[in-house]
């Protein structure tokens, strides 16, 4: 479904029923709203389960303004605007939870409890900064094919290279049909982001904090600090997974989501 907001077509997907408590999924980077579909079919018959592709990714336009966390914030909220939600739960992978944790600052009473999968609160330091520069300069020099080769081998864990192909397969074409600009642009409002990790004293909302124990990206310590600062957590690692927990094991991942989910909306 397409519905336009803050000036672009937003594609989603918003299955369930109408006032059922709503889940509201957010994919990484450079993924689509299609990395959600083993969470949206296990839980579309007890929740409304929304997922959507970020500006640029997927169906959805990219528009003319440059990318950053506060312009996907405004998306969020226009489309939870656009489909009469007032409040709603969060589940956010990696750049997805940069997204989530900005939005929760921002609109603390519009959330009910967020889902904050392979995700950080610091802002790039400068060497991550110099990597950002590098891959866009690697994107316009030498197309994307280099950068999703280098991008897939952090993404999953060796365990996960090894037993799921056709995933890692999958993840490699959306990367490879992702437009380069909004590679470039979402690199670039990742690299500008700033850092959330002194707010969250601030969220009290309940969390539940996942993390692929061979996450290469946001590894266990960056997840061990949003446990150890915001005030009603709770960690679970993902066995056998890297960055990609929901895709990589999706059997635990959906069975620690369902059993919070339970939790914090009956
Ligand atoms: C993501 O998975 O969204 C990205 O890897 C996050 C990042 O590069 O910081």
């Amino acid at each position: 479904m397409k519905t336009t907001v803050n000036g672009i077509d937003i594609d989603y997907d918003d299955i369930g029923a109408a006032d059922a408590p709503a889940v509201i999924f957010i994919h990484g980077f450079p993924l689509n709203k299609s990395a959600w579909q083993a969470q949206m079919d296990v839980l579309k018959k007890t929740y409304r389960v929304i997922s959507y592709d970020l500006r640029g990714f997927g169906g959805s336009g990219g528009g003319e303004a440059p990318f950053s966390m506060a312009l996907f914030v405004e998306d969020l909220l226009a489309l939870m605007d656009a489909l009469r939600i007032k409040k709603a739960t969060l589940c956010a992978l990696s750049m997805g939870g940069y997204i989530a944790l900005h939005a929760v600052e921002a609109h603390p009473d519009r959330f009910n409890a967020l889902v904050l999968c392979d995700t950080q609160c610091s802002a790039d330091a400068n060497v991550g900064k110099a990597k950002r520069r590098a891959a866009i300069k690697s994107i316009r020099d030498e197309g994307v094919g280099p950068f999703a080769d280098t991008l897939i081998e952090a993404l999953f864990s060796s365990v996960s290279m090894d037993r799921y192909p056709e995933t890692v397969e999958r993840v490699r074409q959306i990367i490879l049909e992702t437009e380069p600009l909004t590679l470039e642009r979402a690199l670039e409002a990742m690299r500008e982001r700033e850092e959330t990790c002194s707010k969250l004293p601030n969220i009290k909302v309940p969390v539940l904090i996942l993390v692929g124990e061979a996450d290469r990206i946001t590894p266990l310590d960056t997840a061990v600090y949003l446990h150890e600062n915001i005030e009603h957590s709770h960690l679970t690692i993902i066995e056998q997974a890297g960055h990609l927990s929901n895709l990589e094991n999706p059997k635990q991942f959906n069975a620690a989501l369902k059993k919070f989910l339970t939790a914090v909306t009956h």
